[in-house]
C-alpha cells in the first residue's frame, strides 16, 4: 500500500508565540537560519501551513509570501506578521493583491494577518521575478533584494577596501555578504584559502557564484559558532553586523571580534570596518597585542587593524 506523504507545516523566522500559534514539527524556511529548508523548493500545493514572520524590505517580503502561497495547498492558512513599522503596516494590502481574503489584527506593536491559500492567487510569478537572484550590472556580481547593501557596495565595505593590503597565507571573511571583501582578498596571490562564512543562504548562494577560485570555501553558517572549525589563521577580514532582526544589535560585532581573535594565530591581523559610533575598542584593545587606527571617520566609518 502506498501512503500519500504527511502535509508539512513551515515557520518562516521567529513569529513570536504569543502573537501566532504554530505546529510543533513546523520545517523551518527562513534563508536566515543556516541549514533551513527553502521555500523555493516545496512543490507547489504540499504545505499546509505557513506561519512568517515577514522580513523588512518590500521586495524580498513580497518574493517570500508569494513563495509561501504557491506552497501552500489551496485552502491552507498563511499568517504572515511584521512589526507596524517594519513592513507591517503593508501586509494586508500585500496579500490582498495576491487575491487573499486577510483577517488583520494588532498586537504587541505588530500587524497580524491571517489567510487561506485562495484557489487562484495572483501575481505570484510576478513577485517571486522582483525578489529573484539576478546579477546586478551596477556590482557585476550576484546578488538577491533582501542581502545586505545588495545592490550597491557599502560605504564601510568600500573604506575597508581602499585600506586592505595584499593578504597572504591562509584566513577568513566573516559574514561574507555576496563576497565583495573576499574577491579583493582572492586577488593576491600570497592567499592560499580563504574561510567564506555567512548566515544568510541567499548571500552564500550569490557569493558561491560570484567566486570561483579553488582557494575559497564558502559556508552557511553562524560565524560566531564553531560550525566551520577555524584555527591558526593569518589573515581576517570583515564588515560585521550590527542589527540581529533588524534591531540593532552591538554584542553581535563585538562575538565577530571574539570569533576572530580565536580563529588567528599569534601575529595574525584582524582587519575590521565599523560604523563610527559602535563600541569596539573596549572589546580589540585587551584581546589584541596591537590595534591601529587605519582610517578615521571617512563617510562615519573606521578602519582597525588588529594584530593578535
Ligand atoms: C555588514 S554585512 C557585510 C557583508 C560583506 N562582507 C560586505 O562587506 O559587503 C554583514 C554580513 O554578516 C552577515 N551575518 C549577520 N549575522 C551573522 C552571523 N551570525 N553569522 C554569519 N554571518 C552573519 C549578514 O548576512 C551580512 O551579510
Amino acid at each position: 500500500m502506498t501512503s500519500s506523504p504527511t502535509p508539512t507545516a513551515a515557520v518562516y523566522g521567529a513569529p513570536p508565540r504569543e502573537l501566532a500559534e504554530r505546529e510543533r514539527a513546523a520545517v523551518q524556511v527562513s534563508p536566515l537560519v543556516p541549514g533551513a529548508a527553502a521555500l523555493e523548493d516545496f512543490a507547489p500545493g504540499s504545505l499546509s501551513e505557513v506561519v512568517m514572520l515577514a522580513p523588512p524590505g518590500t521586495v524580498e517580503r513580497r518574493y517570500a509570501v508569494a513563495l509561501a502561497l504557491r506552497a501552500l495547498a489551496p485552502g491552507a492558512a498563511l499568517t504572515v506578521m511584521a512589526p507596524k513599522d517594519r513592513g507591517g503596516s503593508r501586509l494586508k494590502k500585500e496579500l490582498e493583491a495576491f487575491g487573499c481574503a486577510v483577517d488583520e489584527t494588532a498586537k504587541r506593536h505588530h500587524r497580524i494577518c491571517v489567510a487561506e491559500r485562495p484557489a487562484a492567487p495572483v501575481g505570484l510569478d510576478g513577485a517571486v521575478a522582483d525578489g529573484a537572484p539576478r546579477r546586478v550590472e551596477a556590482l557585476q556580481l550576484w546578488s538577491q533584494p533582501g542581502v545586505f547593501s545588495w545592490d550597491r557596495i557599502d560605504p564601510g565595505t568600500a573604506l575597508l577596501l581602499k585600506q586592505l593590503p595584499a593578504l597572504a597565507g591562509k584566513g577568513a571573511d566573516l559574514g561574507c555578504g555576496v563576497g565583495v571583501l573576499a574577491r579583493a582578498v582572492l586577488a593576491a596571490p600570497g592567499v592560499t584559502r580563504l574561510d567564506l562564512i555567512d548566515n544568510d543562504r541567499r548571500a552564500v548562494d550569490a557569493a558561491r557564484r560570484n567566486i570561483d577560485d579553488p582557494r575559497a570555501a564558502i559556508a552557511w553558517a553562524d560565524a560566531t559558532g564553531d560550525a566551520v572549525p577555524l584555527e591558526g589563521l593569518d589573515f581576517v577580514v570583515m564588515n560585521p553586523p550590527f542589527h540581529d532582526g533588524g534591531t540593532e544589535d552591538k554584542a553581535l560585532g563585538q562575538r565577530f571580534i571574539q570569533r576572530a581573535h580565536q580563529a588567528l594565530r599569534k601575529g595574525g591581523t584582524l582587519w575590521l570596518v565599523a560604523n563610527m559610533h559602535l563600541p569596539y575598542e573596549p572589546i580589540l584593545t585587551p584581546l589584541f597585542a596591537k590595534v591601529e587606527r587605519r582610517a578615521d571617520g571617512g563617510g562615519g566609518y573606521k578602519v582597525f587593524e588588529a594584530r593578535k
